[in-house]
């Protein structure tokens, strides 16, 4: 059977995202019940920074029995410039799986195709898979299925409003994109979503009815030199409580993290003792074990 990649949400069918996140729930309720054939390897390439990407990869494989190695351009031959499509041909002859942190989509593109066992997106520029499954996690944990849902995106067009867009798709929900004018999601994306996809200027206009409100940082790993600017523009667009006021009465809200409290979000949404936030980055431990567990039995 041919290897299966998960570079965009849209690698797998509705059906089979749905079995990874009833298989997470699963595996979030008996930690210990998961296990893979012994001795699973996974090579982690971080081309950028991380925190809950790296542990949540590094303890799932371990404790599926399994072990992860980081790799980072400093160390490897592709920081050296060993193209892509030898150094995948090589990793993946020894390992049982990849996951990927890189700038260009296309980089994780181009390492798949050369790879011979299943690669994953650990986030690139254009997008972030793996957290959009502990998102729609976390919703279905704390509100039920999402299917049907309003969800306002307020911020940054970037890689995690692009999966939210695969997400809407995918999920079957309504999303509404708040954004300054030049910030928007890709064009291409949105179009071929039209049906559910939408942008609108005023953070309250996608809040309003909304049952999910999610948000990012305003400049992204990558564009740290635009900072001012961009804090600028998006001065305006920070999830904060007068947006879950006319949000719906049972209205949940995510944010990815890092966060950077009083810029995107608020400090008081940040830190309420009823946030959801801390579920949602736990969650990706158990989203991704599952994600582990599809591909390597796929
Ligand atoms: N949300 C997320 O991917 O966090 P890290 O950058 O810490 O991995
Ligand atoms: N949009 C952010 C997400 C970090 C998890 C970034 O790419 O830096």
């Amino acid at each position: 059977m041919a290897v299966r990649h998960f570079l965009t949400l849209l690698d797998l069918s509705p059906a089979e995202l749905q079995r990874v996140l009833a298989r997470a729930a699963e595996m979030k309720r008996d930690r210990a019940a998961n296990r893979l054939p012994p001795g699973r390897i996974m090579a982690m390439i971080f081309e950028k920074a991380s925190t809950r990407t790296r542990v949540s990869f590094e303890a799932g494989m371990v404790q599926m029995g399994g072990h992860a190695m980081f790799l980072s351009p400093r160390d490897t031959q592709l920081g050296r410039g060993e193209p892509v499509e030898d150094s995948a041909r090589v990793i993946s002859s020894m390992v049982d799986i990849v996951m990927i942190r890189t700038f260009g989509h296309d980089i994780i593109e181009r390492f798949a195709a050369a790879s011979t066992v299943p690669v994953i997106n650990g986030l690139t520029d254009s997008f972030h898979p793996c957290q959009l499954l502990a998102d729609i996690q976390t919703f279905i944990e704390h509100r039920g299925p999402i299917q049907g849902k309003r969800v306002a995106w307020i911020g940054d067009g970037n890689n995690m409003c692009h999966s939210y867009i695969n997400a809407a798709r995918q999920f079957d929900f309504e999303l509404v994109v708040a954004c300054p004018q030049g910030y928007e999601p890709r064009a291409d994306l949105v179009a071929a979503n039209a049906g559910r996809v939408s942008i609108v200027r005023k953070p309250l206009d996608a809040a309003r009815g909304a049952h999910l409100l999610a948000t990012d940082v305003w400049a992204s790993m990558g564009q740290e030199e635009e900072q001012a600017r961009r804090a600028q523009a998006f001065a305006g667009y920070q999830l904060e409580r007068s947006l879950l006021e006319v949000a719906s009465p049972d209205a949940i809200y995510l944010h990815c993290l890092p966060a950077h409290r009083g810029e995107e979000i608020s400090a008081e949404l940040m830190d309420a003792p009823d946030s959801v936030i801390w579920d949602e980055a736990e969650n990706r431990l158990h989203a991704q074990k599952a994600l582990i567990e599809f591909l390597l039995t796929a």
